[in-house]
């Protein structure tokens, strides 16, 4: 190409290059720094008069000031078409599968891989003929992908109005064959195939409009779903401090969520975390195939060993492929672990371009930033009339648990729920950690909110009453308010927490979710007379204790039932003495 825009490197900071060019350049074009055979996937992130300053996604060892730097006017995209799912890649798309384990989860450099099968073949069926009329993001076709249906789309840039020329018969094609051509308004035509790229910064928005998220997503977490519930398309933040059990909530989740797809944006600290995700993920069963869970989820993970422009991308590139498949109409979830390595990431970058700090060093568009990833989230009504979602949930960790830091902060301007972690309760191991006082929902869940409201106060009460209690003595505290404290607590134990490592305990789901809460909230306000707080403690220890195994037995058991009969059995004896007394 003659009219490929060139420059020489001027200066090199870690990752960070400026670049001297002739020609005319753009924010966000992709330029690869020369260096013998290898070249170096670099992206301009300023242009001031005839510089640009760049990141390099690589690592820099070696290049010097003077090398060539070639631009591509486009910008970081990632490809889209069948053959994603299932995948692990790093924060450019790069797969990591197969090179995974022998490569130490961690690319040769310049090595560059296709992030689609180009060999693979998929059975193609057409769902449009010829003379029809199409725009971006409709289907003229579908593939098999896993357990769905995989729609073949008009690509996202094509803004025209298209009638379709022809389209090919129902077959096996890989994804560079021609499927379909399309016949723009001016008469041009244009082929397409399975595969087409989008640039990772810009949300895809193909869609007829966002609508308000309404409808829940079962988490089959009972503090979730029930007290801080988060809905399709919705946002929400877990911010926990170190070793509180937000990897564990989030795998949780991905695999009990009742959407379809799941994607894991992974930006770990250490190597090791990340690495564990990858081993432990594929060995993750989902309850609704039996099969593994990976075949409907895709991983884009990160480390601190890896560039930090590539980490800083991920979380981009994670947002993006959600995107795609909510186009398809399914439900995505995407959970990002953790956005604090991102925003570290973003502050290196910023500090390297010798930005004028905000707080903490932070660059001063840390929210907006922030702000504009949450907002990838959207329930949506789509060009053929159906619906898709992406609901995010992004962890936090926050250095010392301490909530009152910029990246908590300006995620809860944000999102529409808050699922705080709490170090007091993840040290009672009272999991998950959620603290049930602290975290809120704008959501409304599977339960009527009063009734959610009126149980929450009990907690609430009770939680004061033991506040009490530590000051004055359970001598010091009236019988009535030490019920209040022991129902409290009983509702903590029984409902809140919850077994995430027993497959029934795990796994409440929404109907159970509705049959047990209505049990709980007649206890919580039954009037039972004891005649001191010794029996009352017996009274609920015992009932505890028949509720807690009573949520390791399946629901569709016998013994759910005969169970049942034990708790009312005990839950009658309480009245009988009251009626005695
Ligand atoms: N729901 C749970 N049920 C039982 N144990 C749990 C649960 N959640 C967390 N744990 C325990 O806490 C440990 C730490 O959890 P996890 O790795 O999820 O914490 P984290 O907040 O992600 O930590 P980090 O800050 O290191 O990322 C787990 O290994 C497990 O032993
Ligand atoms: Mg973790």
């Amino acid at each position: 190409m003659s009219d490929m825009v060139k420059g020489v490197i001027t200066s090199i900071s870690g990752n960070m290059i400026s670049v001297r060019f002739k020609g005319s350049i753009v924010q966000n074009e992709v330029g690869y720094v020369v260096l013998g055979n290898e070249r170096l996937k670099s992206e301009v992130i300023k242009i001031k008069g005839d510089l640009a300053y760049m990141q390099v996604y690589e690592l820099t060892k070696g290049i010097k000031v003077g090398d060539p730097v070639e631009f591509t006017r486009e910008m970081l995209s990632v490809q889209l078409g069948p053959g994603v799912l299932s995948r692990v890649y790093d924060g450019l798309q790069n797969p990591l599968n197969d090179l995974a384990e022998a490569h130490g989860f961690f690319l040769p450099r310049g090595v560059v891989l296709d992030a689609i099968d180009l060999e693979q073949t998929w059975a193609f069926t057409p769902v449009v003929k010829k003379g029809d009329v199409v725009y971006r993001g409709m289907a003229v076709g579908t593939v098999p992908e896993g357990i769905f249906k995989h729609k073949i789309m008009v690509p996202f840039n094509w803004y025209d109005e298209y009638t379709v020329e022809s389209v090919v018969k129902a077959g096996d094609y890989n994804v560079t064959d021609e499927v379909a051509v399309l016949k723009d308004s001016r008469g041009d035509k244009h082929s397409v195939t399975m595969l087409f790229e989008w640039p990772v910064k810009i949300p895809i928005d193909a869609y007829n409009q966002k609508l308000v998220p309404v409808k829940p997503m079962s988490t089959r977490i009972r503090i979730v779903d029930t007290f801080f519930p988060v809905n399709k398309g919705g946002t929400y933040c877990i911010p926990g401090p170190f070793g509180a059990g937000k990897t564990v909530l989030q795998q949780l989740t991905s695999r009990y969520a009742d959407v379809d797809i799941v994607i894991i944006a992974a930006c770990g600290e250490r190597a090791g975390e990340v690495v564990e995700t990858l081993r432990e993920f594929p060995k993750l069963e989902d309850p609704r195939t039996g099969k593994t869970l990976m075949e409907r989820t895709v991983i884009i993970c990160n480390t601190s060993s890896m560039p930090v422009a590539a980490r800083e991308a991920s979380v981009y590139t994670a947002a993006t492929i959600g995107e795609y498949y909510r186009q398809m109409g399914l439900d995505v979830l995407l959970l990002a672990d953790s956005t604090s390595r991102w925003a570290q990431a973003m502050r290196e970058v910023s500090g390297r371009l010798e930005e004028i700090p905000g707080e903490e060093a932070f660059p001063a568009y840390l929210e907006s930033r922030i702000a504009e990833f949450y907002e990838r989230a959207g329930y949506v009504e789509l060009p053929d009339g159906t619906y898709g979602s992406m609901t995010i949930g992004g962890t936090v960790s926050p250095a010392g648990g301490n909530f009152e830091e910029p990246v908590t902060q300006a995620t809860l301007k944000v999102v529409g729920a808050f699922h705080g972690l709490s170090r007091a309760r993840s040290d009672a191991r009272r999991y998950p950690a959620i603290d049930p006082l602290d975290s809120w929902s704008k959501y409304s869940g599977v339960i009527p909110v009063e009734k959610v409201m009126e149980a929450h106060d009990v907690l609430r009460r009770g939680n004061e009453v033991h506040q009490m209690m530590m000051v004055v003595g359970e001598e010091g505290t009236s019988l009535e308010d030490f019920v209040v404290y022991l129902k409290g607590e009983l509702l903590d134990s029984v409902y809140l927490q919850q077994d995430g490592f027993d497959p029934v305990a795990a796994s409440c789901d929404v109907e159970r979710q509705k049959y047990m809460f209505k049990v709980i909230y007649d206890i919580l306000f039954d009037t039972f007379s004891f005649n001191n707080k010794e029996e009352a403690r017996k009274f609920f220890n015992a009932l505890r204790q028949l509720i807690v195994d009573w949520n390791y037995i399946p629901m569709e058991d016998d013994k759910f039932m005969e169970h049942e009969k034990l708790i009312d059995k005990h839950l009658k004896s309480a009245i009988t003495e009251k009626a005695v007394a």
